[in-house]
């Protein structure tokens, strides 16, 4: 039996990290989150210790780290409507207490799984170069890009967390050797993502449930800047196969950055409202789907002050592929399961 201790175990990923491991039977998983909902067909499995607890003030949890042979850490403030809104919360989840939890492991020589994410890439340098002012650029406070853009679009605040706590973990790497994987998801998606707001939550969630909830109110959905914005999105039961596949190769899987990403489904996000639509159409057998209505709004309208967005984000999956990955679900039916999963959980709520 494998000891696994994981944090931010009760979220969209780690709902699904823990399915798969105890499913295995090969992992004996201690698992920490504030939240416990989309666990709750688990925590009767004796393979799993759930403690509902902010791992990070839990005195017990070194224990827990030392008896262990790895560590996964997804806790994190990961929603970026919250990167404008509540910015200190943000670094503070994502460097602050997460640097505790790399400490512990290094303390203990406990392999640390992190979960970084693609928006350490920030955006394409082309979105900023492409202007013909390069020989006559200089450097302003307020204006000069940091390769995550200025300090006051705080949309960055959460890649800028991310990035220095994957130089925290490597420093400590080179200096103490602490064991370690760092993985940068781009984009998962698919049932348990987030929340519909006033139902079983507050705020903006991302896109997914932000477009579920539009169609299943219907409500227009939002096209921030008009949705030019690209993204590639990867199906979490492939991203699980990826973990799965790195927790089994430690030799190739250890002090190595992997990005765990979909080059294939690459969208522009005007263009996955309109799959969307025609998905939601398909399951309803309701044509009327299709003319559902979409509206743009500016970033600063749906996200506030200090919005900025990534243009395009592709991976590069060479590393991953060569140590036999590849993502193998087929993208429609999984957007229709992903919609399916929403329509069974809010379809019945009068208030909607
Ligand atoms: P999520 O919000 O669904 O899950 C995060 C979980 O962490 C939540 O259940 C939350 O309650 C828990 N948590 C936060 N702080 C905690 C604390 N102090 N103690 C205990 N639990 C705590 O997010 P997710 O989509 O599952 O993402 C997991 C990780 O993967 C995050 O680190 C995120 O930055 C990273 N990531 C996810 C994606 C994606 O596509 N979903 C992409 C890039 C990176
Ligand atoms: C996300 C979050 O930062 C993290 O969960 C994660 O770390 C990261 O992706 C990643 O995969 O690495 P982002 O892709 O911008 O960032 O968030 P989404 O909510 O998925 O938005 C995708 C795009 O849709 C953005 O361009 C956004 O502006 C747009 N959008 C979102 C809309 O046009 N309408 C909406 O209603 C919601």
């Amino acid at each position: 039996m494998r000891r696994v201790v994981i944090i931010g175990a009760g979220g969209f990923i780690g709902s699904h990290l823990c399915e798969w491991l105890l499913e295995s039977k090969e992992w004996e998983i201690k698992a920490w989150d504030l939240a416990s909902q989309k666990i709750a067909h688990l925590l009767e499995n004796p393979r799993l210790q759930f403690h509902h607890k902010n791992a990070h003030a839990d005195a017990t949890l070194s224990r827990a780290i030392e008896d262990s042979d790895v560590v996964i850490s997804l806790a994190a403030i990961c929603n970026p409507a919250q990167y404008t809104n509540r910015p200190l919360a943000v670094i503070h989840s994502n460097f602050i207490e997460a640097y505790q939890l790399v400490d512990l492991c290094a303390t203990h020589k406990r392999w640390l799984f992190h979960f970084s994410t693609s928006e350490v890439y920030g955006r394409t340098l082309g979105s900023y170069s492409a202007k013909e002012v390069v020989e006559t650029e200089e450097y302003s406070e307020s204006n000069s890009p940091l390769v995550l853009g200025p300090i006051h679009q705080q949309r960055w605040c959460y890649a800028s967390a991310k990035q220095l706590l994957e130089r925290y973990i490597y420093a400590h790497h080179s200096e103490n050797g602490l064991p370690y994987t760092i993985i940068r998801p781009f984009n998962f998606f698919g049932p348990r993502m987030d929340f519909l707001p006033g139902q079983d939550g507050e705020g903006i969630p991302r896109v997914w449930a932000c477009f579920a909830e539009a169609l299943l109110k219907g409500k227009p959905l939002q096209l921030v800047e008009g949705g030019e914005a690209r993204r590639t999105f990867l199906y979490i039961d492939d991203a699980i196969r990826a973990v799965l596949l790195l927790l089994d190769k430690p030799d190739a899987a250890q002090n190595q950055i992997f990005n765990v990403g979909n080059r294939k489904t690459e969208l522009r996000i005007h263009e996955l409202a309109e799959l969307m639509k025609s998905c939601m159409s398909e399951l309803r057998a309701e044509k009327k789907y299709l003319n559902h209505p979409c509206e743009v709004v500016s970033g600063k309208d749906f996200y506030g002050e200090g919005y900025e967005d990534s243009d395009r984000r592709m991976p590069n999956m060479k590393k991953l592929e060569a140590l036999g990955w590849k993502p193998i679900s087929e993208f429609r039916p999984m957007i229709k399961k992903t919609l399916q999963y929403y329509m069974n959980k809010y379809d019945h709520r009068q208030d909607l």
